[in-house]
């Protein structure tokens, strides 16, 4: 059977109102975690799961992601003259192949279904990566990398599942757990945000995944979900009740909401204390605002 998953989606047509008035102008995909936009750390992930096709779901105001992804002919040729290197090899490593990469429009942001949806076109029959910018996991191996690994052995749909407290559980997708082997979990069902303390477990759905075409046609016939709009949740849960597999995979690596502003806090602290030429400087800062924080209360 052909397992091979070659093409990835990546839903950026929110809104991204938790980032006003900065998303006003500017998308959220394009905000940086150090000096890498929040789209970047997304394409990399998937080049190095072996991702060929990068198919972006996009909306009104998102152009600065179309240009980012052009190559800079001016600013290649400054670099090189002025011997910046390093920094031209940086520029160089944002470069995408003409051809690999497609826009489609949501009209309406009626929701992360729907969005997935608007890309069916472009699928065929192969099973697909969906990639969600706002969930940034840093970690040895890529996430994505590890999901089609276990994908390999296990055919189906797959989504990156994480814990979270009982509280948070309403905020995300959730398993129905049916059996556990490692890292790999089987569903026996799906909720979109389930009402508090109706969570049928404490596994919550983060952004990646791997899907069926067939998943594709159930977002036809699904209509609006929690909150009104259409729900990639409802439609993978379909399969489920079909009768076919859905997995949770347990990813090893630490995730940071980066559609939240403390998320996105936290993954810039993180970021910043991971580089070499950063991290002194940046950890004795953090020490002087935690001493001056502590006197203070
Ligand atoms: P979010 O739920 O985070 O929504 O979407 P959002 O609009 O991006 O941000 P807030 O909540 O208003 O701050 C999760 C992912 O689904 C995409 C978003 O771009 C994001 O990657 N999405 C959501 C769409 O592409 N279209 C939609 O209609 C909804």
């Amino acid at each position: 059977m052909n397992r091979k998953v070659s093409k990835a989606i990546f839903p950026v047509a929110g809104l991204g109102t938790r980032f006003l008035p900065a998303t006003k102008s500017v998308p959220k995909e394009i905000m940086t975690l150090v000096d890498r936009p929040l789209i970047q750390y997304a394409i990399d992930e998937a080049r190095a799961a072996g991702i060929e096709d990068f198919i972006f779901v996009t909306s009104r105001g998102k152009s600065a992601l179309e240009d980012y992804f052009d190559l800079a002919p001016d600013l290649e040729a400054s670099l090189e003259k002025a011997g910046k290197t390093e920094l031209l090899e940086v520029l160089r490593n944002t470069n995408m192949d003409s051809g690999t990469i497609a826009y489609l429009r949501q009209h309406k942001a009626l929701g992360l279904g729907h969005a997935v949806s608007c890309a069916s076109k472009l699928i065929g029959d192969e099973a697909f990566a969906v990639i969600l910018t706002d969930d940034v996991i840093a970690g040895e191996k890529p996430c994505l990398q590890q999901m089609i690994e276990a994908y390999q052995e296990t055919g189906g749909a797959m989504v990156a599942t994480m814990e979270v407290s009982p509280e948070q559980t309403s905020s995300y997708g959730v398993l129905d757990i049916a059996d556990q082997n490692g890292p790999i979990v089987k569903a026996k069902g799906m909720v979109e945000k389930p009402a508090a303390g109706t969570a049928p477990s404490n596994l919550a759905v983060i952004g990646r995944y791997i899907l069926t075409p067939q998943v594709l046609a159930n977002l036809e016939t699904v209509g609006r979900g929690a909150g009104g709009e259409i729900q990639l949740t409802d439609a993978i849960a379909e399969e489920i009740r079909a009768g076919r597999d859905v997995f949770g995979y347990r990813f090893d690596g630490q995730r940071y909401d980066c559609g939240s502003k403390a998320g996105f806090l936290q993954a810039t602290v993180a970021f910043a204390l991971a580089r070499d030429e950063l991290r002194d400087e940046f950890a004795e800062f953090l020490t002087q605002m935690h001493a001056v924080q502590q006197a203070a209360q």
